[in-house]
């Protein structure tokens, strides 16, 4: 959520910045600002309302050569998207850019006197408090920096410059990524490493609580209290192929199209189908520990939290005297909740950076359970602190409403429910066909989307694009599939779209069925698929508009669509489901003329509460 950049070298810092902040763009994008600094430390302030595309064209009228600055993409937290809230924020010689919240900004601000606030934001608070530390310059940047950091209570990530010392950018960090790439001659600084991507393979993840001052050939990093840090510089691993959109005409059809791929990178030395086992090694619980696991409970957000749903129906299928709580992480940090003995919490999240989910993992830590990271993102702030974590490998998801990381977070949370069930002694003629599943999964996705089944539902879309509402429905493992399909559609199409369980239909929401909705049916084969069919009668017989999708041949009930598929799969035909469900939201936002990867008001990641 809100993108920083920044840039000291030789070369054309607002060249670096733009395109950084496009890279970046998919984590806010309501306005944007950059700042660089001649020589003198004369300043070129650029900020502009909406996207990216219109900061640039007001730069095209301020051309600069400048080779130091700082930049952001913002997703408004504090006042409404305008120029004068968008960062840079000025405060005497100071310019500052920032992720997160001041929690404490109205009170540092009635202390604040001598500053004349332009914006309602809480980012100029801060920036007028750097200022008063440092005043007339005479002091390092960096000192003023801490002294008000110090002062400060919630989230940052931050870069500052000074029009007094054009030649450095101050960054902080707390509980808001900073990332630092070394290059030759020139320091990149950025909020998250794919901007760096082409300009450097090596960085500097910045932690909670330190603070480091970069020039184009030094960084020096420090805590608050000053105490020296000898930094560990990483290598950036993603290459510039994964995150650029490689022919397709949005980021989101990519991903869904990748996830064949995709899932075979999450499956890749974990799956051994010869003697039926799985080995997943980043958990790191012995197979002692592994035994003594008596409770799950699975924290996320959005599409992770409907991830860790779907896999904790599986899991309990097969991994008895286990209990498995499910639960969403901005209800979950604030409540009372007990966490039984021999419990191991498992820390859903594709960014590794959502706040919320960031917030249960270090209260659940505090309470001595085990966290098990399942994270997307390499070097993010979860996948480092939990105590042990499996991966997913999808490479970078840029669209904003999340597709192949859904379906990786599954299968891992079920590969590391087969680790327990192996340790546990389940009976490998329980698991097998589990595990016979997953490894044929990435080719039956494969051969769905090279099926006539996307044309399909790109046709079938047309006839729905004029609906209000749509209900997703489904029974045991289709309902979560259902929940995630509905939120997809809700994303990116604004479409009202709601799931309930099949059972719960006559409950309450059978009461909506009228000519404004369809009704999305999400109908395995298994053991309560009569039980569907009687509720899909039921929605027909009140002139519900019904879209089946199965993998039942024999499926013949007069609905208004069918969506057929053929596959080996039995336990997951619910995800290849899931990727028409995808497929479906996709053509909707597009034949809507909304902007897929970026759908209005939201962020890829959710670095605020
Ligand atoms: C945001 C995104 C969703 C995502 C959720 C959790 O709301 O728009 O796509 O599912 O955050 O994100 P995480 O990075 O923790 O998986």
């Amino acid at each position: 959520m809100c993108g920083i950049v920044g840039y000291v070298g030789n070369k054309n810092a607002q060249n670096f910045l733009v395109s950084g902040l496009k890279r970046l763009e998919y984590r806010g994008y309501d306005s944007a600002g950059v700042v660089t600094l001649d020589q003198e430390g004369n300043a070129t302030l650029i900020r502009a309302k909406g996207k990216i595309a219109n900061l640039e064209s007001c730069m095209a009228k301020k051309k600069r050569d400048d080779v130091i600055g700082i930049g952001h993409t913002r997703w408004a937290t504090h006042g409404e998207p305008s120029e004068a809230n968008a960062h840079p924020h000025k405060a005497g010689s100071i310019y500052l850019v920032h992720n997160g919240i001041i929690e404490n900004y109205k009170e540092l601000k009635s202390q604040l006197k001598n500053h004349d606030f332009k914006s309602d934001t809480d980012t100029e608070v801060l920036a007028a408090l750097i200022e008063s530390f440092y005043q007339d310059g005479k002091h390092p940047l960096v000192n003023a920096v801490v002294q008000a950091l110090k002062l400060v209570k919630g989230t940052y990530g931050i870069a500052v410059v000074s029009e007094k010392n054009p030649e450095e950018i101050v960054v902080a960090r707390s509980g808001s990524p900073l990332v630092v790439g070394i290059g030759k001659d020139e320091t990149l600084i950025a909020s998250d490493a794919s901007a760096l991507i082409g300009h450097t393979k090596r960085a500097i993840y910045l932690k909670d609580g330190e603070v480091a001052k970069v020039s184009k050939d030094s960084i020096e990093v420090k805590t608050l209290n000053a105490e020296p840090v000898s930094a560990k510089v990483e290598e950036i691993e993603t290459n510039l192929a994964a995150i650029q959109k490689g022919g397709y005409d949005h980021f989101l059809l990519k991903e869904i199209m990748e996830q064949p791929e995709s899932l075979a990178e999450t499956l890749r030395g974990r799956v051994d189908t010869k003697n039926n086992l799985v080995h997943l090694g980043g958990p790191g619980l012995s197979e002692a520990e592994l035994r003594k696991i008596k409770h799950l409970i699975v924290v996320g957000c959005g599409t992770a939290h409907y991830a860790g749903t779907l896999a904790s129906y599986y899991i309990e299928q097969f991994t008895p005297e286990i209990t498995i709580e499910t639960v969403v992480a901005s209800e979950y940090r604030y409540r009372q909740a007990y966490i039984p003995k021999d419990s191991v919490a498992l820390i859903v999240s594709q960014s590794g950076e959502t706040a919320d989910t960031l917030a249960c993992l270090r209260e659940i830590k505090k309470q001595g359970a085990k966290t098990i990271g399942i994270v997307n993102a390499i070097g993010s702030t979860i996948a480092r602190e939990v105590d042990g974590g499996t991966y997913v490998h999808v490479g970078p998801e840029i669209a904003v409403a999340s597709t192949k990381a859904f379906t990786s977070q599954v299968i891992a949370m079920v590969m590391f429910g087969i680790t327990i069930a192996q340790a546990k002694g389940v009976k490998n003629t329980i698991l097998r066909s589990y595990i016979e599943e997953i490894a044929k999964l990435p080719d039956e996705i494969s051969k769905l989307l090279n099926s006539d089944i996307p044309n399909a539902v790109k046709t079938m879309t047309q006839k729905y694009a004029k609906y209000e509402h749509g209900i997703y429905l489904g029974r045991d493992v289709a309902y979560p599939t259902a929940m995630e399909g509905a939120l997809k559609m809700k994303e990116i199409s604004y479409l009202d779209a709601n799931a309930y369980a099949f059972g719960e239909l006559k409950h309450g929401p059978l009461a909506l069925v009228d000519d404004r909705f369809f009704e999305v049916v999400l109908l395995p084969k298994g053991a309560l698929y009569e039980k569907a069919i009687s509720n899909v009668q039921e929605v027909l017989a009140r002139g519900g508009h019904v879209i089946v999708i199965t993998n039942e041949e024999h499926f013949d009930l007069p609905v208004d669509d069918i969506v057929k598929i053929t596959t080996d799969l039995e336990i997951f035909a619910p995800i290849i489901m899931n990727v028409i469900s995808q497929l479906f939201a996709y053509n909707m936002a597009v034949a809507k003329g909304n902007n897929v990867d970026q759908p209005r008001n939201l962020a890829k990641s959710v670095t605020v509460e």
